[in-house]
């Protein structure tokens, strides 16, 4: 188990690095454990993510009745069972919001009766969002008192559904689909602004009848299993940001992030670092579901920039961003971005408080932040950082520590979607732990 503590002591020189161990993505990993129960044959899946997220999605997946062979150290068949089981014990999704608002929709048209819980950051999270719809649908779940987890589900015939989401996720879009594959008619889900589009892209490549017209979705129920899936997972770009951030703050620094998931949905932060003036460039190669290849970064001075719309598309990388906005010179703004507060933790309020910890001037809005750059101090003495057990916030301020001392709390966290994040740091600074 990880330490309690990291501390980084000494800013970074210069470094160029090749790095292709980013952990892999955590979204598609999710997505394969529980897509292929929907599946009569085995997937054969490379590279699944062996991080505290997946892990769990993996570990329901084996409890609803999927059996996980290690074929080699980096591959592993899944192979489903006749009818998906129902459950003798809690389904413990631990910190992951993918995890517990995906299942919720793929179980509520299963029959069984099944209950979703999680650590206390995720009971924390809003489950409206999909409790609300699902029942609108004719699932039948309870929650606590203002829809939070744990969550009891009892599997129903559900009804075709029209729904416009309130919101840009993929989350909601992602448990919605999966419930309409158990719908008895068909169903369109309507966004205003496209979310991450793994759950789309996975499923008809598995054989679903679902089409897509912009941001209108029209989803037919299962009338056979869909296909198993045989893929090799590639890096998660919002993994591989934080190195890219390394690169585009540390003076005279380039990295070259290989096989890297480059869906346009996921790769929006790499463009806004370009856009604050670092040097980007995208190789791209191909492989099946997804577009994928190397991302080239290298330092240059950075300036403000405000940031409006495609707010899903950056969501897991705006506390990172919020590290280059602090370096670069002048004034960043981000707005529209109150979903930063329902984050694994208030992500608005995390950034600022570590942010200032680090001398810089910054004003919350309730739906985002300005960030004054250039006012980052650096001083011998590590300032304090609390992670608010949030992996992305955790990382961010370690890469801040190659320019300025940070000492971070709670730390392990990181373990939740990136274990050899420090493997792949130690290779830029050497840095300490504390249990
Ligand atoms: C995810 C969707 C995003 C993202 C999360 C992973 C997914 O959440 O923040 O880390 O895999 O669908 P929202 O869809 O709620 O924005």
């Amino acid at each position: 188990m990880l330490i309690g503590k990291l501390l980084c002591i000494s800013p970074a020189q210069s470094f160029s690095l090749e790095v292709d161990d980013i952990a892999a993505d955590k979204s598609i990993s999710h997505r394969c454990a529980m897509f292929s129960l929907l599946t009569d044959k085995p997937s054969v899946i490379k590279n699944y993510l062996l991080a505290e997220d997946t892990l769990h999605t993996l570990e329901i997946a084996k409890t609803l009745g999927l059996e996980v062979e290690e074929i080699d150290s980096h591959t592993m068949r899944f192979t489903p069972p006749k009818k998906i089981k129902e459950p003798n014990c809690i389904l413990d999704c631990g910190n992951a919001g993918t995890g517990m608002r995906l299942y919720a929709g793929l179980l509520s048209g299963v029959e069984g009766f099944f209950v979703l819980s999680g650590d206390k950051y995720l009971c924390a999270r809003p489950m409206n969002r999909i409790i609300q719809p699902l029942q609108s649908i004719g699932a039948r779940i309870h929650s606590r008192a203002g829809g939070f987890a744990p969550m009891a589900i009892i599997g129903s015939q559900l009804d075709g559904f029209n729904y416009q989401s309130p919101i840009s996720s993929a989350q909601v879009k992602s448990a919605m689909i999966l419930a309409a594959l158990h719908a008895k008619d068909k169903s369109t889900y309507i966004e205003n602004e496209s979310s991450r589009d793994h759950t789309e892209k996975m499923l008809i490549g598995m054989g679903a009848e679902i089409k897509k017209h912009e941001n209108t979705i029209h989803i037919s129920p299962l009338t056979k299993p869909l296909e198993s899936v045989d893929f090799a997972i590639p890096a998660d770009p919002s993994s591989a940001f934080f190195f890219a951030l390394a690169a585009a703050i540390v003076p005279g620094s380039e990295i070259l992030l290989k096989n890297v998931v480059l869906n346009k949905t996921r790769i929006q932060a790499f463009e806004i670092l370009k856009q604050m003036g670092a040097k980007v460039t995208f190789t791209k190669t191909s492989s099946p579901y997804e577009e994928v290849g190397d991302i080239y970064v290298a330092y240059a001075p950075l300036h403000g920039i405000t940031i409006d719309s495609h707010i899903s598309w950056l969501i897991d990388e705006l506390p990172a961003l919020g590290i280059a906005m602090a370096v670069a010179n002048g004034k960043s703004e981000v707005k529209n971005a109150k979903e930063l507060r329902v984050k694994e933790t208030d992500r608005i309020h995390a950034l600022l408080v570590n942010l200032r910890a680090l001398g810089v001037e910054c004003e919350e809005r309730e739906d985002g932040y300005v960030i004054y750059g250039g006012t980052l101090k650096t001083s011998a003495k590590p300032a304090s950082i609390q992670s608010f057990g949030d992996h992305r916030i955790a990382m961010s301020f370690a890469i801040a520590g190659l320019v300025s001392a940070v000492e971070i709390s709670d730390y392990a966290c990181i373990s939740i979607s990136f274990p050899n994040f420090d493997a792949i740091l130690c290779r830029i600074q050497s840095v300490k732990y504390i249990v």
